[in-house]
């Protein structure tokens, strides 16, 4: 039972060795902090070789440790004094593409007539354009020429990422070895990346183009597309069944009646991120067409899912990752974010069904960077989007303030540990800037401090591994009053024992009719609090409680 994961860039965690980018060591030196905090699995975004291209999710070996990060002794270190506090690690699986530095790939280029050829999906172009007219997720064609012998490669990401050919038994059989490798090293298990994209529409059909660049969004043609099944069942079987590995799946676009057969009883994973409440505010999946999230939608998108996914298996919950902005500056307005209405939001997704994960710094109550130009940045795709946002007609200034306020890189600036230096990231120059603001949101300006969002954190995850665990994280779910405007709360039960958690998720008073109950945690009042009848919440307040027998 997985209560609480939290999810580190390595990268941007804490850099031991000063050469502005972290690494293990540095992860290591930060265990006690993670153990204090309550986690008990650590998932590490990419720490194998890689160009980089997409920060570690473009591999080119997948049994090494890119240098960057430091080399396999440290990692079997990190697994080690991890398992020692109880914590388990689980790795990042990117099986949908390689590096194009990967040998495989150098070695499907260089020899044609290699088995590797077949390891990736080349076709033939017509009148020297690419197959078809597919986009890409990072923009531009999802081809890419080998002018060696004039075919096309297939890339669903960046052309540095081309796609693996699953259709090839062989090439399955390499990756699900590779797996059962990192399982006899004692990982407990694996977030799995884009693993929705590994079946394509072999007839690579062209489609309406929906741009002026003549190019067409193919979601459909590659996003669960029929005949994936066949794949996610096999892996299971053969890779992470023998070993009980815990994965959790980035599987983009599985409708909700198709969740029992991804985490159900025998579903392919543990648990699946669903998207539908954290792109809430994308309009058409690009950030260039952002909108405003209403309440009510949120709250919808929010319990829906949960209704959804409770009633197939285990949730895994969330906010904040590597891919999107800080939660405060997504779902609050900029005069709303303070301490008590970020650790509203911590609640809110917190004791839902399943596992809760925190993404690095999420627990300070990190906000998005006050970005001033573009070249601030390092992500490819915050670069594809504002290319793409200027050729839509916006003004450099709105494409900035567009980017800025979505860029995978607000997730991925340095984490704030203490007043020093790169408030203690990096004694070298770190690869992207530190917080300005870090003098109050940095750990040590919490540690130990009543009141403070890292606190809120600890009581969290410490409730969620007392003797309520098992209901947070198996009990049922059921949403409460639901006819009052701006609450959002819900009932989880497990046997006998009912915990409710009420959230005011607006910047006033709401007056409610609360049962009698024992307040558990709460960011205005105390544990032990009795509570009962008509009650009034100030603004941003959040109560869970224990509903008396
Ligand atoms: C999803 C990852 O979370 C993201 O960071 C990456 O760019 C793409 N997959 C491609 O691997």
């Amino acid at each position: 039972m997985k209560n609480v994961i939290y999810q580190i860039y390595p990268r941007s965690f804490a850099d031991a060795n000063g050469d502005g980018v972290g690494d293990l060591r540095g992860i290591i030196g930060k265990l006690d902090y993670l153990k204090a905090l309550g986690v008990d699995t650590i998932w590490l975004s990419p720490i194998f070789c890689s160009p980089m291209v997409d920060n570690g999710y473009d591999i080119s070996d997948y049994r090494g440790v890119d240098p960057l990060f430091g080399n396999l002794e440290d990692l079997e270190e990190l697994i080690a004094c991890a398992k020692e506090r109880g914590i388990g690690v689980l790795l990042d699986l990117v099986l949908n593409h390689t590096s194009n530095a990967h040998p495989w790939f150098k070695q499907a280029l260089s020899d044609p007539t290699s088995k590797y050829r077949d390891y990736y999906i080349f076709r033939k172009g017509t009148d020297n354009s690419p197959p078809n007219n597919w986009r890409s997720n990072f923009g531009d064609s999802a081809w890419e020429l080998d002018a060696g012998t004039g075919e096309y490669y297939l890339h669903v990401f960046a052309k540095e990422q081309p796609d693996l050919n699953w259709e090839n038994p062989v090439l399955r059989e390499e990756l699900y070895s590779m797996i059962r490798w990192w399982l006899e090293k004692g990982v407990a298990g694996f977030r799995i990346d884009a693993i929705s994209f590994i079946k394509k529409d072999l007839s690579f059909v062209s489609l309406p183009p929906d741009a002026p660049d003549g190019l067409a969004d193919a979601q459909a043609h590659w996003v669960v597309y029929p005949g994936i099944e066949v794949f996610l069942a096999e892996m299971r079987n053969k890779a992470f069944a023998p070993y009980n590995a815990y994965t959790v799946a980035e599987a983009t676009g599985v409708p909700h009646e198709r969740l029992a057969e991804f985490i159900g009883e025998n579903g392919y994973f543990s648990a699946v991120f669903d998207f539908s409440y954290t792109d809430i505010d994308l309009a058409n999946g690009n950030w260039h067409s952002l909108r405003p999230i209403p309440k009510a939608a949120l709250r919808d998108a929010i319990f829906n899912s949960q209704l959804a996914v409770s009633a197939a298996g285990h949730g895994a919950v969330y906010f904040e990752n590597h891919d999107q902005n800080r939660s405060p500056n997504k779902y609050l307005a900029p005069n709303e974010i303070c301490y008590e209405s970020v650790t509203m939001l911590g609640a809110l997704y917190f004791f839902l069904q399943g596992t809760a994960f925190i993404y690095q710094g999420q627990e300070l109550g990190i906000t998005n960077y006050p970005w001033q130009s573009l070249e601030q940045f390092n992500d490819v795709a915050t670069v594809d989007q504002y290319q793409r946002a200027l050729a839509l007609g916006l003004s450099e200034q709105e494409a900035l303030a567009i980017v800025s306020q979505r860029s995978r890189d607000n997730a991925r600036i340095p984490m704030l540990w203490d007043y020093g230096k790169n408030s203690g990231f990096s004694d070298g120059s770190p690869w992207l800037p530190v917080h300005p603001d870090y003098p109050t949101l940095c750990a040590a300006a919490q540690d130990g401090i009543p009141h403070t969002i890292l606190q809120f954190y600890r009581d969290m995850s410490a409730l969620r591994h007392g003797d309520l665990a098992k209901l947070f994280f198996d009990g049922s779910f059921a949403p409460a009053y639901q006819e009052q405007e701006g609450i959002f709360a819900y009932r989880r039960a497990l046997d006998s024992k009912t915990v409710l958690v009420v959230c005011n998720f607006q910047n006033n008073d709401a007056s409610l009719e609360l049962p009698p109950s024992s307040v558990l945690i709460g960011n205005k009042r105390s544990g032990l609090e009795d509570l009962s009848g008509r009650t009034t919440l100030a603004p941003f307040e959040v109560l869970v409680l224990l509903e008396k027998e």
